[in-house]
């Protein structure tokens, strides 16, 4: 004789919800603007995490030649006024973005004059900070140009900040601005200027700069201890997240939002013509 067995009802068969795909011009953008608030996919509305408010900070985590200054070039066009701190000066997507280059500012150096132009007439001024520095006397004038761009930021408040290669800056053999971003990140809230930090490297993973990001995105790495890193800071489970990238296709990038309800977001910028 057989007995009437009851199982518990099955979890509903369906796509993995704690990813959802977000179309770059359609979709992503709108999201962080604050235009798109939900999506729906299969029949399901899935809200997503609050869009991206002045005072807020980005971390991109991940190898050179993943797309990390593509995403950030392709985010910082929602920003009015932008300094993207290159240390190297040789940044190709950097230069590729159109943004006007600067060897100094305010108030040690005068901003070209279309520049203070545009600026005093309230236009969008986006400016790459950073030149290529060949000799001893160059390193010490660009190590000096990376704390005025970064004391100027933070007085004249309402930038937006990039910080490129953001282990080179913090590190103590070449900028050792680590300290000056840090306060930075802190203060920056207040003053509603929102700083976007990039990192390579897994051990340069800045705790600070990723806890202090309300947005931090994560690019195609087989590296685990990048991946705990992110994990760890955005209290997200290290296994699910390396699920999730390994299964990254080229220049794809997953976006965690700091809030843990909230989907993460997986989306592709547009390469820099
Ligand atoms: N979505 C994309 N489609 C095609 N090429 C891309 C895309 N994103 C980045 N690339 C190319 O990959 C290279 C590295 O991109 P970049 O954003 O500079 O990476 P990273 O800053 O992580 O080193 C560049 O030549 C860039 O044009
Ligand atoms: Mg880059």
């Amino acid at each position: 004789m057989t007995m009437p067995v009851t199982r518990p009802a099955p979890p509903p068969a369906g796509p993995r919800r704690n990813v959802v795909y977000l179309d770059w011009e359609r979709e992503f953008l709108p999201w962080l603007t604050g235009k798109l608030r939900r999506v729906d996919r299969d029949g399901e509305r899935i809200p997503l995490a609050p869009a991206w408010k002045p005072g807020e900070h980005w971390a991109l985590v991940g190898p050179t030649g993943e797309g990390k200054s593509t995403l950030a070039v392709g985010t910082l066009k929602l920003r009015k006024w932008v300094l993207a701190l290159d240390p190297k000066g040789e940044d190709e997507t950097l230069a590729a973005s159109g943004y006007v280059r600067v060897t100094g500012l305010p108030p040690r150096k005068r901003f070209p004059k279309e520049v203070q132009k545009d600026l005093d007439e309230g236009r969008p001024v986006h400016l790459i900070v950073g030149a290529q520095a060949r000799t001893d006397q160059e390193d010490l004038a660009l190590q000096e140009l990376m704390r005025d761009a970064i004391t100027y930021a933070r007085h004249s408040g309402g930038w937006t900040l990039y910080v490129d290669e953001f282990e080179l800056l913090s590190s103590q053999r070449m900028f050792r601005l680590g300290p000056n971003i840090e306060r930075m990140l802190i203060t920056a809230r207040r003053d509603k200027t929102s700083v976007i930090t990039s990192f390579q490297a897994a051990a340069w993973v800045s705790k600070h700069a990723t806890r202090q990001a309300t947005f931090c995105c994560i690019f195609p790495t087989r590296d685990r201890n990048m991946i705990k890193a992110v994990a760890e800071s955005m209290g997200r489970d290290w296994r699910t997240l390396a699920d999730i990238v390994d299964e990254l296709p080229p220049f794809h990038v997953l976006v965690i939002h700091k809030n843990i309800r909230a989907p993460m977001v997986m989306t592709k910028a547009p390469k820099v013509a």
